[in-house]
């Protein structure tokens, strides 16, 4: 991959080289791999699903590109987990962080001039008012101090989310998720409360002309507040796009009609923005697709491309109940978070990472749809910038769930040379926002390659 030099752009820099990637010299996982594998997982335990269907072993990774042991080089369609959307070791992310390596690394949450860049900058690119943050070292982390300003800035104690969000694994944000995929806390925190949200794709109401009524939906949520709840309702915590449930785009007059109904009734939103923000989507916010300023936000993965740091965002007038949250932790804002946070909001904003990301988005929706076409187990392909899915069903008429084929196209297009984490029978696509064209093209031909196999095999 050879020593790392300043791009005079992140595209640039990240451009694939399809002459020697993907590039499969062993058939993967191979024996060091596995050597590796049986060696770490003596001792480390909970694998995702992912890593048990393909064990393989990673070494480096550079923008677009990643090795393994065996060297064998894979174009990167998950960006680690969502996480490094401008690619692996992005140089001026990279220099940024290793610079406050060697100059300052923790000092509580005194401030610190980058600290201090980061807040104005935050406040600069993000929609609205929302200029008071805080900063933690996880997504989890994030929705749980997000909860607890929900619950100070409005006295209030219970929560709404939506039927397959993820928010993450502690006590409340598991409690506001399908805790049943969770082998522990099977029984929710007091106050959280789960409703249906609209998938037009597995739609609850529909119109007489067959399209998801959305207003159904705020109409069951207006009465199930009133029923179901105590009336001591604090916010609706909810994923603008669902990630982990499937790249789940809402339809666009969802959120105004959530806004609305919020602010009739006094309850404020939370957008769980960990992997829907900076450029996944195409927009700083996800939320900025509908035109919606929610209260408080949640950012991570992306924030820090690779760097554990996220961040808690709120309205103007919601800042001051930071004060009573004690909202302070031992690695959130370090100065070597804060430095991998500001260099990739300022790589995304010269760069207008933004509008590629989307462009990339409307290529791969463009191919997908081809895709769905010729592939019957294709029920359903959405994306939204470089956040992307195909679901994969038995029956285009029942829309049952293949998950055999989940795994199988997962387990094909891997050992072709793409890494990837589809989960179940959706296949999730997360690729580097600074990823060319050609790559991307070459990266969908290979899943359109593995499904086409995996049909014959199922004999479909
Ligand atoms: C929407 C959302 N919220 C919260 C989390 C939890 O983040 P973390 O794994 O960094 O704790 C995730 C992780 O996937 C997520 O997708």
């Amino acid at each position: 991959m050879g020593t790392q030099t300043m791009p005079s752009s992140s595209l640039e820099w990240a451009k694939v080289d399809l002459s020697t990637t993907p590039n499969v010299v062993v058939p993967p996982p191979g024996p060091r791999s596995r050597e590796y594998h049986a060696r770490c997982t003596n001792h480390f335990k909970g694998l995702s699903s992912q890593v048990k269907l393909f064990p393989v072993t990673f070494e480096s990774g550079e923008g677009c590109v990643l090795r393994d042991v065996d060297g064998n080089r894979y174009i990167d369609f998950s960006s680690g987990i969502y996480v490094t959307t401008l690619g692996h070791c992005h140089p001026k992310v990279s220099e940024a962080i290793a610079r406050y390596a060697r100059t300052l690394m923790n000092a509580h949450d005194f401030t610190t001039p980058i600290k201090t860049a980061l807040v104005e900058k935050l406040a600069e690119v993000l929609p609205g008012d929302l200029s008071g943050f805080q900063f933690y070292d996880s997504g989890t982390t994030a929705v749980e101090a997000g909860i607890r300003v929900l619950r100070a800035a409005t006295g209030k104690n219970e929560m709404l989310s939506c039927y397959y969000d993820f928010h993450g694994k502690t006590y409340n944000a598991v409690s506001l998720a399908h805790i049943r995929s969770q082998v522990y806390g099977r029984v929710r925190a007091p106050g959280a409360h789960m409703v249906p949200r609209p998938d037009p794709y597995h739609p609850l109401w529909t119109r007489p002309d067959g399209t998801i009524d959305t207003d159904q939906y705020i109409a069951f949520y207006e009465e199930y507040l009133d029923k179901a709840t105590v009336g001591d309702v604090a916010g609706f915590v909810l994923e603008p796009i669902q990630g982990w449930g499937g790249s789940v785009i809402p339809p666009d007059d969802f959120f105004p009609k959530l806004r609305a109904l919020c602010d009739r009734l006094g309850i404020l939103l939370m957008a769980d923005e960990v992997l829907t923000s900076w450029g996944r989507t195409g927009k700083w916010l996800c939320m900025e697709h509908w035109g919606v300023l929610p209260d408080v936000v949640t950012l991570g993965k992306g924030f820090g491309n690779g760097f554990p740091v996220t961040c808690v965002a709120v309205r103007e007038p919601y800042k001051e109940s930071f004060e009573s949250i004690s909202a302070s932790s031992s690695y959130g804002g370090n100065p070597m978070a804060c430095a991998a946070a500001l260099a990739s909001t300022e790589v995304i904003a010269e760069e207008n990472l933004l509008e590629w990301s989307s462009h990339l988005g409307d290529l791969a929706l463009a191919r997908m749809l081809k895709m769905k076409q010729e592939h019957k187990i294709v029920g359903d392909v959405r994306a939204r910038g470089c956040l992307m899915g195909i679901e994969l069903v038995k029956d285009r008429q029942t829309k049952e769930p293949d998950n055999q084929a989940g795994a199988l196209v997962y387990q094909k297009a891997f050992a072709k040379g793409l890494a990837w984490i589809p989960a179940g029978h959706i296949l999730r696509m997360s690729p580097p926002i600074v990823m060319d064209e050609a790559t991307l093209a070459r990266g969908l031909d290979i899943i359109d390659e593995a499904i086409g196999e995996t049909e014959k095999e199922l004999g479909y």
